[in-house]
């Protein structure tokens, strides 16, 4: 790590505690149309990620980032709105300094969210599905440039297998279907041509999206667990007639959100660390 990136991570983990306290052990991450989530995180106090050296700027629509920590029924967890995407800026470490100061605050666990296209036809819009694993299409890493042995991280069993269980028991006991399946990071921001969908189906994944990859990566590297819950706000290109755009994906977002905040607060009520 760069002694720059290393001395915002201290400064940005050791503020973390002073305004917020111990770090709780699971941080959320929310994606497109996860928003709503942070409404169910009581009692909190907000660090906007501009008082953040390590965070990222987030200049577009309003969204300045914010970290809240504060307690989901009996659970305490951190929050973090607002996601630096790799479609920016070109580059895949738009987190990495946010993940690393997390985990120097003391989070064990990074539980992501996103909203992602559907490649499997009985995954229908609103669907939520657990990542079972990824593919980094893109080809790109927040880890480049990196020094030594540690870059050569191990990703077999990224998405914690252990804990996966725990959330697909928590959903199943609210009565809420969780599928399971391999997620395909895009570089975006366009969305993909039907013959990359094709391509992605027959490379076995289930769900296509612009986030999540980088910051497994970042997340593992830094010795954080991951889990990662998709919402599926459309059918992937070519799969159904519809076309796609953005203020679909979020309406779609808008519509299923609800179910998908319950599940995610069971998700973490749930989940023994
Ligand atoms: N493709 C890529 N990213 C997405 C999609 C999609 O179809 N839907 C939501 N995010």
């Amino acid at each position: 790590m760069s002694p720059t990136l290393a001395h915002d991570v201290a400064i940005s983990a050791a503020t973390l505690q002073r305004l917020l306290g111990p770090a709780p052990a699971i941080a959320v991450l929310l994606g497109s149309g996860w928003g709503p989530f942070a409404e169910q995180v009581q009692g909190g106090s907000d660090v906007p990620y501009a008082e953040l050296p390590a965070f990222p700027g987030l200049a577009v629509g309003g969204h300045q980032g914010l970290v809240r920590a504060g307690s989901v029924g009996a659970k305490r967890v951190a929050v973090l709105a607002g996601r630096k995407h790799a479609y920016e800026t070109g580059n895949a470490d738009g987190m990495l300094g946010a993940i690393r100061s997390l985990s120097a605050w003391g989070v064990k666990l990074l539980l992501q969210t996103n909203a992602a296209g559907s490649m499997d036809a009985h995954m229908r819009p609103g669907e939520l599905m657990l990542i079972t694993d990824h593919l980094n299409v893109v080809q790109r890493s927040p880890l480049i440039g990196e020094p030594g042995d540690k870059r050569f991280q191990d990703m077999s069993a990224a998405y914690d297998p252990a804990l996966r269980a725990q959330a697909k028991a928590a959903a199943a006991a609210m009565g809420t279907a969780l599928y399971e399946g391999i997620y395909a990071w895009v570089l975006g921001p366009q969305f993909e041509t039907p013959a990359e969908i094709r391509m992605l189906r027959a490379f076995g994944a289930q769900a296509v999206g612009m986030s999540t990859v980088p910051e497994t990566i970042a997340a593992r590297h830094a010795g954080l667990k991951v889990l990662a819950l998709s919402m599926m706000t459309n059918m992937a290109a070519g799969m159904e007639s519809e076309v796609l755009s953005h203020a679909h994906t979020l309406a779609t977002a808008h519509s299923a959100s609800d179910r998908a905040v319950a599940t995610l607060a069971a998700v973490v009520q749930a989940l023994e660390i």
